[in-house]
């Protein structure tokens, strides 16, 4: 079920990098969301009609009935986001996707880069709550636009920090132990969320592995609900376009094509 709701900001803070922390009352949308969905939010007060369509942003974290957000400040909406108060209403509509990642293996490998991190987050929480292993990585430009380090430590979770500028973790790109991690788990799919140059690259080391590889798409979004086809990407497999919003936000690597 989808809810479009007004719901009360709980937090809503800088945390470091450009990357803002929005925590939202949404009982019935903490209730039912599964790990890998995610919601539309208006960036506007109610009666303000510009930016006029709802901006896409993961669930990264569910406590009770808050739901967490991390997004970066871009463009118009995220801007007027950073302006919104504790205690203000915002209308999100949620929880949306419908295509998952996989929950049937025992073991992952889990790659977040920037704010894409908050994209697997919440998969993290789950598979390590069902006792399940997993090998995390985390990577971006420098140590600020690693946003989720405070979310990390407070939830336990073990993760290898890749930064490019070696300001944290090892120096260089996230992909370049990925070889290494695929051979020491042999059982273990990929979980991908990040920019798609990363997740290109750590696509091709996947394919070439021959290992599942399981992508998040983050394509601009209008309604998010299925209906203007705008956020579509290319399924090679039955050689179509295929509604990231709506026949995902995940897919398997090898079945569609990143432009
Ligand atoms: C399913 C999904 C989940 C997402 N989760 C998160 C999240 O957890 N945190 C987060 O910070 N962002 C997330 N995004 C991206 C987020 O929706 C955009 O950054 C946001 O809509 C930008 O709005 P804006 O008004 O600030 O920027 P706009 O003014 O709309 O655009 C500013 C600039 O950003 C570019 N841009 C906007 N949206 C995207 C996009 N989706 N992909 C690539 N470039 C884009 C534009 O081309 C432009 O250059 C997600 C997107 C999707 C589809
Ligand atoms: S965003 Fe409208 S169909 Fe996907």
């Amino acid at each position: 079920m989808i809810y479009d709701l007004e719901c009360r900001i709980t937090e809503n803070r800088f945390v470091s990098g450009k990357t803002y922390i929005l925590k939202l009352k949404a009982p019935e949308i903490a209730k039912t969301t599964k790990a890998g969905q995610f919601v539309m939010v208006k960036p506007t007060l109610e009666d303000y009609y510009d930016p006029l369509l709802r901006r896409a942003f993961a669930i990264a974290d569910v406590e009770d009935d808050v739901i967490t957000l991390y997004y970066d400040v871009y463009g118009k909406g995220t801007k007027f986001l950073t302006n919104r108060r504790e205690g203000e209403y915002i209308n999100v509509l949620g929880p949306l996707g419908n295509n998952l990642f996989p929950e049937n293996y025992d073991n992952y490998i889990v790659v977040g880069g920037g704010i894409g991190f908050a994209g697997v987050s919440l998969f993290i929480k789950e598979i390590k709550k069902k006792g399940k292993n997993y090998t995390a990585l985390y990577g971006a430009r420098k140590k600020e636009d690693l946003s989720m380090i405070d979310w990390i430590n407070q939830n336990s979770v073990n993760v290898l920090y890749y930064t490019d500028d070696g300001s944290f973790g090892k120096k260089g790109l996230i992909t370049q132990d990925l070889e290494d991690i695929i051979e020491k788990n042999p059982d273990a799919p990929l979980i991908v969320c990040g920019p798609k140059p990363m997740m290109k690259a750590v696509s091709k080391i996947a394919i070439e592995k021959n290992r599942p590889c399981y992508l998040s798409l983050e394509s601009r979004m209008a309604c998010g609900i299925g209906i203007c086809v705008g956020c579509v990407v290319k399924d090679v497999k039955n050689d179509t376009y295929i509604r990231v919003c709506y026949e995902g936000p995940v897919f398997e690597a090898k079945e569609i094509e990143l432009s």
